[in-house]
């Protein structure tokens, strides 16, 4: 048995983790962390889990948890993972990291993300956590940068034509939707009932952190400088994120770029799901780690449309996906 922590085990994408680990045949939970004034039983905090586990939830002490695990899921906010994952690689143990700490170069990251990175080193060592992309780095890798939500939505329904795309100037306009859980349970008055429901609103608009890692990773893909101008939304709903793509085809041939060429690009993927007609919505897969993609295109547009759940494939379900890789299990287990 692979015997697996989670570490903030008390947060949405923790939570998540922690449903999706017991249904996983070869896995076994070992220790579930959080701040907490003494241990508690999991299901006490979150009865949903009652009958399912007996584990307690604790401090995190990185010496036990590493002297317990073969894998250890950081769900922490960035900038705090970075403090943890050097110590658990250096004891052997392999790191799934959730935060956006290990996805883009040291020098990008600090400007994004408000503060110097602590561990350059693993950074570099690091493999960008898209099964679709990089299935083989990740069966090698010790340390996964487990991609952004907003990313996972954009980066998969670009795949299929970036390259055709990069060095011709084209511009991506993305234009994402997300529910609340993407920021996390931490409270703030933005997010709270009253200020989100029965409202829709744009932020952060070609200011958000997740540009640079889409840039970066469809830049290296493409082999060419990729450039995106980027609109979140925040949606009065619990989770999913739904990302509308606009690509003007100008330099394209609609044969080139309809959902014949995203359906070839994805045959055979577990978690892609291509409309041969129509456009996915939330509700298609929120609770799944599925990814649905459906495109329109006429002589003068391209538009991509993808959904995912951000707590799953947008998180723990792509987490679980890389896990199930570097162990080289099903890839699907736990996930269907
Ligand atoms: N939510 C999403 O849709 C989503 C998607 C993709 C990636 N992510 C990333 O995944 C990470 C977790 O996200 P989340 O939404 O699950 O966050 P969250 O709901 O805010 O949970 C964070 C977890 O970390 C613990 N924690 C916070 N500060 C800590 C510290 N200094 N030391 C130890 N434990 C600490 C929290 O528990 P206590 O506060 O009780 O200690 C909690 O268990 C973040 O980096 C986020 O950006 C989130």
């Amino acid at each position: 048995m692979i015997r697996a922590a989670v570490v903030g085990s008390t947060g949405y994408s923790g939570q998540e983790l922690v449903d999706i680990l017991l249904k996983c045949p070869d896995v076994e939970l070992s220790c579930l962390t959080a701040r907490v004034a003494e241990p508690v039983k999991y299901s006490d905090l979150y009865p949903r889990f009652a009958g399912r586990t007996d584990m307690m939830c604790e401090n995190l002490d990185k010496e036990d948890i590493a002297s317990r695990s073969d894998i250890v899921f950081l769900a922490l906010p960035h900038t705090v993972s970075m403090r943890f994952a050097p110590y658990f690689l250096e004891k052997g143990v392999k790191v799934v990291d959730l935060s956006a700490d290990y996805r883009i170069p040291a020098e990008i990251y600090g400007k994004w993300y408000g503060k110097e990175h602590s561990d350059r080193d693993n950074i570099k060592k690091a493999v960008y956590g898209l099964p679709e992309m990089n299935r083989d780095g990740i069966r090698g890798a010790d340390i996964i940068a487990n991609p952004g939500c907003y990313p996972t939505s954009v980066v998969l329904a670009l795949l299929p034509v970036i390259g055709r795309l990069a060095g011709k100037g084209a511009r991506v306009i993305v234009d994402s939707k997300s529910g609340t859980s993407g920021a996390g349970r931490k409270a703030s008055v933005p997010l709270s009932f009253t200020e989100v429901d029965e409202d829709f609103k744009c932020y952060k608009a070609n200011e958000h952190q997740h540009m640079p890692e889409m840039e970066y990773v469809l830049s290296g893909y493409a082999g060419d400088e990729v450039r995106i101008d980027f609109a979140p939304h925040l949606l009065p709903v619990k989770r999913g994120i739904l990302s509308t793509i606009y690509i003007p085809l100008d330099d394209v041939s609609p044969e080139d770029a309809g959902p014949g060429c995203f359906a070839e690009h994805y045959s055979g993927e577990p978690f892609i799901r291509v409309r041969e007609n129509g456009l996915p919505g939330i509700g298609d897969v929120a609770g799944t780690n599925f990814c649905d993609i459906g495109v329109k295109v006429t002589e003068r547009t391209l538009i991509i449309v993808s959904v995912i759940d951000n707590l799953i494939k947008g998180a723990s379900g792509q987490a679980v996906q890389n896990m199930n890789l570097m162990f080289g299990l099903d890839e699907t287990a736990g996930l269907l």
